[in-house]
C-alpha cells in the first residue's frame, strides 16, 4: 500500500510572530506534521499557501520557520506553490526540492503505479489561479495511462463557495480538455480552506481542510454579511487529508490531528 499525506495552507509567518496577530499557524503546522508522520506515509505533499507572506521581503523568514517545522516530517515531502507562496522564495527555502517546467514548481512521480503530480497552479501577485498555455503543454506531455491523481492549490471550478470561487480560475476549460481520455481520479487542492469535493470533468475536484484556519463552507451565511464586516474564520480542531493507494483502488480519508479525549467501548 502505498499512502499519502496532504499539508495544505499553513499559512506560517516568521518565528514569534502571529497569523493576523492572532492564530499561531507555526505550532498548527508543527501538530500536524506530527500526526503526519504517525499515520507512516510514503509522501507527503504540500498544496500551497506555505507562508503568509511568501514573496514580500518577509518571505525568507516564514520559509526558514515552516522549512523548519516541515524537516520535521518523517517521510520524503513535495511542496506546491500557493497565491500566499513566492516562487524564487520557496526554490530558496527548499533548495532539495526538484520542480519540473520552471519557472513553475511543478512535479510528477510514480508511488506504486498510481501517478502522482503537482501542478503549478498559482499567478504571483493575484488570488485566483491559472493553468496558462505553458501547462498545458508540461502537462499533456506526462499525461499518460496510469491512474492519476493532480495535485494543485486552486480548485480549477466554483466549490459552491461564492466568497471563494469569487477569485476565480483562469483556464478551468483547458484543463478539463487536457485531462480529458486520462485516468485521473482525483484533483486534490487547498486553497478554500474547507473540506469540499464537486464533481467536475469527470473526475472529482476536492479541497482539503487548512493547517490553519477554518473558514466556514456555510457560506450563504458567510456572503450574507454585510460589506466591511470583519469576516471570522475558525480555529477548529485540525484534521489530516490522507489518500490510501492499494490494490487499483484510492481511498480518501481524514483523521483528527489533535488526540481525542473521549472514548466509547464498542
Ligand atoms: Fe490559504
Ligand atoms: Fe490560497
Amino acid at each position: 500500500m502505498t499512502r499519502i499525506v496532504q499539508l495544505t495552507d499553513s499559512h506560517v509567518t516568521a518565528r514569534g510572530t502571529l497569523w493576523k496577530d492572532q492564530v499561531d499557524t507555526a505550532s498548527r503546522l508543527a501538530t500536524e506534521v506530527a500526526a503526519a508522520n504517525a499515520l507512516q506515509p510514503n509522501l507527503v505533499i504540500h498544496t500551497g499557501d506555505v507562508v503568509e507572506l511568501g514573496a514580500t521581503p518577509e518571505g525568507p523568514a516564514e520559509y526558514e520557520q515552516a522549512a523548519e517545522i516541515l524537516a520535521g516530517l518523517t517521510a520524503p515531502l513535495r511542496l506546491l506553490p500557493g497565491n500566499h507562496d513566492g516562487r524564487a522564495q520557496m526554490r530558496a527555502a527548499f533548495p532539495d526540492q526538484k520542480w519540473d517546467n520552471p519557472p513553475f514548481l511543478n512535479f510528477s512521480t510514480d508511488m506504486d503505479g498510481l501517478h502522482v503530480i503537482g501542478l503549478d497552479s498559482i499567478i504571483e501577485g493575484q488570488t485566483g489561479g491559472a493553468f496558462p498555455q505553458a501547462q498545458v503543454d508540461w502537462l499533456a506531455d506526462v499525461l499518460d495511462d496510469r491512474p492519476t491523481v493532480i495535485f494543485l492549490h486552486h480548485p480549477p471550478c466554483p466549490m459552491g463557495l461564492p466568497f471563494m470561487d469569487g477569485f476565480g480560475f483562469d483556464g478551468g476549460d483547458l484543463l478539463a480538455q487536457t485531462i480529458q481520455g486520462h485516468d485521473v481520479k482525483r484533483l486534490a487542492c487547498g486553497h478554500v480552506h474547507s473540506d469540499v469535493a464537486v464533481h467536475w470533468a469527470g473526475t472529482v475536484v476536492a479541497a482539503a481542510e487548512a493547517s490553519s484556519v477554518h473558514i466556514s463552507p456555510d457560506m450563504a451565511a458567510f456572503d450574507a454579511l454585510p460589506q466591511g464586516e470583519i469576516r471570522r474564520a475558525g480555529i477548529e480542531p485540525l484534521r489530516l487529508r490522507f489518500f490510501d493507494w492499494k490494490d487499483g483502488v484510492l481511498s480518501v480519508k481524514s483523521v483528527p490531528a489533535q488526540a481525542s479525549r473521549a472514548q466509547a467501548v464498542i
